[in-house]
């Protein structure tokens, strides 16, 4: 639990509403929030999807975990608490950033459901998508992009996730991707997809 320290504190409201800015970019505020195990294809498609999003005319963010463990969250590691904190930390951002209209993806591991219930809390459910990068633990240790898991495997590395640290899979999230069966281009299409139903992107006009 967070411990609250900030008092004697007011609540300034602005001019301009989320709306406003909802109508100036011709789009609404969401976060899609990706969870899986490093290497499991979080960031991947997370970049392709705001790629698509941009090209289409769409202002879109892409909050990255290992990025911003370089700055905003440089200072927590990989305890169950400092990940809490890193979760807590960035659904707070997520839900400054729906507030101002953009597009916001997530690719953090995001290990523990309880945390990501709070994030989706802190954005509200209907600007939330939780997408379970369900990739095998195998594939990733495969993939193996940054020569962690061997780390992990040789014991250089503790607490790693999906090897000696708890993942706990979501229960009940808005899509579930195996990129070692979908494309990240295939994966941005079906993202892009539910972003029309749930009617934060227009549809293409054809
Ligand atoms: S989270 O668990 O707090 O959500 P986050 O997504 O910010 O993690 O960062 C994960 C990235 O940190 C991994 O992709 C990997 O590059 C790196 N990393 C370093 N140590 C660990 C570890 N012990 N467990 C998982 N990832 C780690």
């Amino acid at each position: 639990m967070t411990k609250i320290k900030a008092t004697n504190i007011t609540w300034h409201e602005g001019h301009v509403g989320r709306e406003e800015r909802e109508t100036l970019l011709k789009q609404k505020g969401a976060v899609i929030w990706t969870t899986g195990l490093s290497g499991s294809g979080k960031s991947t498609i997370a970049y392709t999807l705001e790629h698509a999003l941009v090209q289409r005319g769409h202002l879109s963010y892409v909050l990255d975990g290992d990025n911003i463990r370089h700055g905003l969250n440089k200072n927590l590691g990989f305890s169950a608490e400092d990940r809490e904190e890193n979760i807590r930390r960035l659904g707070e951002v997520g839900k400054l950033f729906v507030d101002a209209g953009i597009i916001t993806i997530t690719a953090f591991i995001s290990p523990y459901s309880k945390d990501r219930d709070i994030a989706r809390e802190a954005v509200g459910t209907d600007s939330f998508f939780e997408i379970f990068c369900d990739t095998p633990l195998d594939v990733c240790e495969e993939r193996d992009p940054k020569g962690l898991y061997k780390k992990a495997r040789a014991g250089e590395i503790k607490g790693f996730t999906g090897i000696d640290d708890p993942y706990e899979a979501p229960s009940n999230p808005e899509m579930v991707i195996d990129t070692s069966k979908v494309s990240p281009q295939d994966a941005a299409v079906l993202l892009c997809e539910m972003l029309e139903k749930a009617g934060k992107i227009p549809q293409l006009a054809d």
